[in-house]
């Protein structure tokens, strides 16, 4: 494990106004959000879809990295050009979505374990060869009746910690994320408490496997009330709360904090980050010991996709959607950004 590298690929992941652009949907999701738009979800079609992402120009004043599906990380631009070289040309750091997917837990129905650790060694020693910087690796809590049980949050945070560390020995930074789903009726209380314990328990278990705090970054869901929960939290709720459990939780010396979007509107997402980096701009109690940034997948492609769907020709108006939503979130990991700009994304 060499610390610089990893601390210096980690630190330019959270570099002041930058964020991460999740493109790594599996297949079955990647299908999922195709057929909103009757796309059918064939080889070429991801290809041509990531492509238009990849090579947004400007895109990289926002963004400092992507994160890619093995299939991604293999494909080439229709001219011929791997999509981790144009990536890293632009300067941005290609990832990669190193779990196989969350699985139901044996004995625990309605809990999901994620898995992929097998032969995980051998694909980390290809994947940075194929030009990765960094490998995400997604664990799912669900919060319902009498769930999440300490057997889904523990097998999941051992498993994240053995991941982390393999990436570590190979000097990839291993991006952890532990999602919270927003599914459910509960409150932002539960969420709060779920949110709390699991990552205590993820932060215990890499520190038990040795990771190196410096050289990792947190993926994490904001502490939302969930969806179907009657009482809905203000913007300046989640933002006080998800910091506050944030500051309880994770060593201070971790490299960053990106949030996933969760299925927040494209809106709501970029609202809560400038929120909680406002409050930490104006320090006291909120200050923080990390940068708080974002590695979206729907709340920045969402209106991409919705015109590439549309029309395979507006490519240019697409990669004009990307970037502006990447912008956008790049302001708010700077605590400046504004509801009024959202008028003027004329697309
Ligand atoms: O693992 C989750 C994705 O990388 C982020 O996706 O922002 O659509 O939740 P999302």
């Amino acid at each position: 494990m060499n610390k610089d590298i990893l601390s210096k690929t980690a630190k330019a992941m959270v570099a002041p106004g930058k964020g991460i652009l999740a493109i790594d949907e599996s297949h079955s999701t990647c299908k999922k959000r195709f057929d909103a738009y009757n796309i059918e979800c064939t080889e070429e079609n991801r290809r041509a879809y990531r492509e238009v992402l990849i090579t947004a120009p400007g895109a990289e004043e926002f963004l400092s990295g992507m994160i890619l599906f093995d299939e991604t990380l293999r494909q080439k631009t229709k001219g011929g050009v791997a999509f981790a070289e144009v990536l890293k040309k632009k300067g941005m750091i290609p990832g990669i979505k190193v779990d196989k997917g969350a699985f139901d837990l044996a004995l625990h129905p309605g809990e999901k374990i994620t898995e992929g650790l097998d032969g995980l060694r051998e694909r980390l020693t290809e994947y940075k060869a194929l030009g990765a910087g960094f490998a995400k690796w997604r664990a799912v809590i669900t919060i319902g009746a009498g769930i999440p049980s300490m057997a889904c949050i523990y097998g999941n945070a051992h498993a994240l910690a053995r991941y982390a560390a393999l990436c570590q020995e190979q000097d990839i930074v291993p991006m952890v994320e532990p999602e919270i789903l927003i599914d459910g009726n509960h409150t932002i209380e539960k969420c709060y408490e779920v949110t709390a314990l699991t990552l205590k328990t993820v932060f215990a278990q890499l520190k038990e496997q040795g990771v190196l705090p410096e050289g990792t970054i947190l993926k994490v869901s904001m502490v939302l009330s969930g969806k179907a929960c009657p009482t809905q939290s203000d913007v300046e709720e989640v933002a006080l709360e998800t910091i506050r459990c944030l500051k309880e939780n994770v060593p201070p010396n971790l490299a960053g904090i990106v949030f996933l979007s969760g299925g927040q509107s494209d809106e709501k997402a970029t609202a809560h980050l400038d929120a909680m980096n406002k409050l930490a701009a104006a320090g006291g109690a909120n200050k923080l010991p990390w940068p708080l940034s974002f590695s979206y997948g729907r709340a920045i492609q969402s209106a991409a996709l919705q015109i590439w769907a549309k029309d395979r020709m507006a490519v240019d108006r697409a990669q004009k959607a990307v970037v502006m939503r990447s912008k956008l979130n790049s302001l708010a990991t700077l605590g400046k950004y504004d509801a009024a700009l959202e008028a003027n994304l004329s697309l």
